[in-house]
């Protein structure tokens, strides 16, 4: 397993880049890449706005950059790029990154397009951000729910070896896109004013319901969500072997998504103040585990935040080698556009 451990990245908060640009910025996470940009002060030469047809002429202003106009994205338009921040759909990615790196441009992908694909390194940099060079031109972030079980996991290494996951998730509407998070909120108004709610971009009612995750059941009976996780989570890991079995759940929550998490390692659990301090000394994850007071991790905290927030630590009273707790991410940002700079900021310093 791999669990590199990268903990520079947070010091390098301005980091200057040459001419960049977001494409699919008009999207949930394209909008939370913009927000970062601005958080985290980088410097680039200049932001160019990519989306399709529908939001071209779009205007947003971006503070230091000014108003900026998104531009239907075009074969004509995608040279001289130092780096492309891709959230616009696997077919797009598809399509237009490798047009980028022929010109050499380092494009940082959301999509599931070439995550599986063995040349193409999926990143996590607290966790395998040292397997990357510099010389890479595609890079893929992997899939949300992924990164926030890892990340939520990524302190527990001394433990031992991990052996098996069972994770069950609640995920947000806007892991689904905005136009998801729009209808669960157009939704609960119309069921608040006693009027049906039409679904139409999930299948089911999103506004005080739960479903089983919106992406099709595939051969094995797990759907495409809990595949991805099982599978990007081994190639991060670098453990083919690696049991974990999930099941996802949409919730109707706006941002952030939560998971329930049984963790078995190939020996007992250690007193759970160790596994805390274990938790507090991980980057980018954050201990929530206030008994006291019944706090545990909650997507109305992890929402418009970087960690992961880790907690509702016990251990399995029917096995002493497994942990149970629980995470919540924001899957906007930590499990997408964060995820995506950071491995962007990363590259900058290894080029
Ligand atoms: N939402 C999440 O939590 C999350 C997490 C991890 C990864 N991702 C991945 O990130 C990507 C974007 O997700 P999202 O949630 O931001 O979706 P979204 O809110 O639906 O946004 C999609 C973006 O893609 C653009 N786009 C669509 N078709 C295009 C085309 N033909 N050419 C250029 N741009 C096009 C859209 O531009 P227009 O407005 O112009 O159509 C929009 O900006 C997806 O691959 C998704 O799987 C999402």
């Amino acid at each position: 397993m791999v669990w590199g451990r990268f903990e520079a990245w947070d010091t390098l908060k301005t980091v200057k880049f040459g001419r960049i640009c977001i494409v699919g910025a008009s999207g949930a996470v394209g909008q939370e890449f913009i927000n970062l940009i601005q958080e985290r002060a980088w410097q680039c030469d200049e932001i160019v706005l990519f989306g399709s047809g529908r939001s071209a002429g779009k205007r947003i202003n971006v503070t230091g950059y000014g108003e900026l106009i998104i531009q239907n994205i075009s074969q004509s338009k995608l040279t001289g790029f130092e780096t492309a921040l891709f959230s616009a759909g696997a077919s797009v990615s598809r399509q237009f990154i490798p047009e980028f790196t022929k010109y050499g441009t380092l494009c940082v992908d959301n999509s599931s397009a070439f995550r599986m694909d063995a040349s193409v390194p999926l990143i996590v940099p607290e966790i395998n951000g040292k397997q990357l060079s510099g010389e890479e031109r595609t890079i893929a972030n992997p899939n949300c729910s992924a990164i926030i079980l890892l990340m939520a996991l990524s302190g527990l290494m001394p433990i031992g070896n991990l052996q098996k996951v069972i994770v069950s998730t609640y995920q947000s509407s806007s892991g689904a896109g905005a136009e998801a998070m729009n209808e669960m909120l157009s939704q609960t108004q119309e069921v608040l004013n006693g009027q049906p709610a039409e679904p139409k971009i999930f299948a089911h009612q999103s506004a005080f319901n739960v479903f089983s995750h919106d992406s099709a059941i595939e051969e094995n009976g797990f759907n495409g969500e809990e595949n991805k996780i099982v599978a990007e989570s081994r190639k991060i890991l670098g453990d083919a072997e690696l049991q974990i079995i999930p099941t996802c759940v949409r919730v109707p929550v706006l941002r952030a998504h939560t998971e329930s998490i049984a963790a078995t390692y190939n020996q007992p659990i250690p007193p759970l103040d160790q596994v805390r301090d274990m938790i507090r000394s991980a980057p980018g994850v954050k201990l929530q585990d206030d008994q006291a007071n019944n706090h545990f991790p909650m997507p109305i905290d992890a929402s418009g935040g970087d960690d992961v927030l880790v907690g509702r630590l016990r251990i399995d009273p029917s096995d002493p080698n497994t942990l149970l707790l629980m995470a919540s991410g924001d899957q906007l940002r930590k499990g997408a556009a964060l995820n995506a700079m950071q491995i962007a900021e990363l590259m900058q310093t290894l080029r």
